[in-house]
């Protein structure tokens, strides 16, 4: 059910070569993308925007997996990047991405990422809370430049997703809320004020969402507001951030939405809105992260100990674990896996996949039925495109893995492995 293909000996195939091939050539574990996918997933968005003729822009939300590389992929695209930190805005500019394409984020933005967002003159600052609008207001001013700025408001719409990546129900640490008036306060500072351009609203209603209907939800309680500052203030917005949140499909429980039909579905009732209030249609602006990167990316390990108790568990033990993929770990997420040695084989047997940290938690996937499990077969886990690298740590100073794309049948090193130098690095001795 994952878009990947199996060769002649059974090897399993990303973007047309043999991931056993690329295991041994780059040692384990290895993140390796299918880059024509993240295209595909790029253009299913923009190209549906197009083909509306409706105005909008589509950010890449690189927390999902920022690298130099990854950031160009997107950058040849022509989307448009959201940023959360001076990190992820440091390696956007390493990357040549044009700055005015680029969006930023964050519930703490510190004075330092503010002023160098607004150094490199960045498309947009998202704002997040009155402190913020303070200083934002006092760098520009000081700067002596405009800005445009969008205000993060939180709607009040739970999500059904993990509790940790909801993030538009009333108790969030993230944006304005609309419900006690504090998001027509921060309005009312930035709307008269000489130095911002205030664009519009923003929402972002959690990550792994798969029902259209919330985003819909959303949108609707933004226009009530929208309703409001019309009436009182004469106020209509240019933007209209939608935020990602989009699931990808992880295991086959997952029914993920297709893009296409939703960014229609959206559209439409941005547009009956629009229609019912008696404004013109604001730009739509999304932010797609997971959807772009998940599904384009596997991770490669190398099996390694076994352990069988027996009438209970098969515990099967691999090179990586919650240092290469934390969320098992930390969302309890699923995932489906092959021997990528044995993809054609039939499944006889049930394990579990262990990670090799210090920790009982370090488990990769429950109960996966594989073919029969050797020393050295190559396991690839799918769907570890977005927020694997991204939130890959350093616990029991494991180096991080390579990163590998695949794209017109040849592959290419995009971010090296981490040598034990590395992880030394900015140790000191106290000798
Ligand atoms: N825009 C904003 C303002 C966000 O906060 C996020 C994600 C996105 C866009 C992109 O969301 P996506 O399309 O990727 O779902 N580490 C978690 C996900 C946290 C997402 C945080 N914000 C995970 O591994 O599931």
């Amino acid at each position: 059910n994952h878009p990947f293909t199996v060769n002649e000996q059974g090897h399993l195939e990303i973007g047309g070569l043999d991931s056993v091939t690329l295991a041994k050539k780059y040692g384990t574990p290895l993140y390796v993308y299918d880059v024509q996918m993240i295209r595909d997933n790029c253009r299913a968005f923009v190209n549906t925007f197009q083909n509306m003729g409706v105005t909008a822009k589509v950010a890449y939300a690189s927390k999902a997996f920022s690298s130099i590389a990854m950031v160009q992929v997107i950058k040849q695209e022509g989307m448009y990047l959201d940023v959360v930190s001076e990190g992820e805005l440091y390696t956007a500019l390493h990357a040549g991405y044009p700055t005015e394409k680029i969006h930023f984020h964050g519930n703490n933005k510190s004075i330092a990422e503010l002023r160098m967002a607004i150094e490199h003159n960045i498309g947009c600052i998202v704002v997040d809370n009155f402190q913020e609008i303070k200083h934002i207001r006092s760098l520009l001013k000081t700067y002596d430049k405009q800005m445009d700025v969008l205000m993060r408001v939180t709607p009040g719409i739970e999500s059904k997703t993990h509790h940790y990546i909801m993030t538009g129900n009333e108790d969030s640490k993230f944006g304005f809320n609309l419900q006690n008036g504090q998001a027509e306060t921060a309005f009312l500072q930035m709307h008269n004020d000489p130095y911002i351009r205030f664009q519009g609203l923003h929402c972002h209603i959690g990550s792994q969402i798969f029902e259209t209907d919330r985003f819909i939800l959303a949108t609707s309680v933004l226009f009530q507001e929208l309703r409001t500052w019309k009436e009182r203030h004469g106020y209509t917005p240019n933007v209209l951030n939608l935020g990602g949140g989009y699931g990808i499909r992880y295991t086959k429980d997952d029914a993920p939405i297709s893009y296409a039909p939703f960014v229609e579905e959206l559209v439409n009732e941005v547009q009956k809105q629009v229609e019912a209030l008696a404004i013109p249609m604001p730009e739509i602006w999304l932010e797609p992260g997971r959807a772009i990167a998940g599904n384009a990316g596997i991770t490669l390990y190398t099996v390694g100990a076994m352990k069988e108790i027996p009438g209970i568990r098969n515990y099967v033990a691999v090179d990586g674990g919650m240092t290469d993929n934390l969320r098992p770990a930390l969302y309890q997420a699923k995932y489906e896996a092959v021997l990528a040695n044995k993809a054609a084989a039939p499944t006889e047997t049930n394990v579990s996949i262990a990670g090799k940290c210090c920790e009982s938690g370090d488990m990769l996937i429950w109960d996966l039925p594989l073919p029969h499990v050797s020393q050295n077969d190559i396991l690839a886990v799918f769907s570890t495109g977005a927020y694997g690298y991204s939130m890959a740590n350093h616990y029991n100073r494991f180096a991080k893995p390579a990163v590998v794309f695949v794209e017109n049948g040849e592959d290419k090193l995009v971010v090296q492995r981490e040598t034990y130098q590395d992880i030394i690095r900015h140790d000191l001795s106290y000798e």
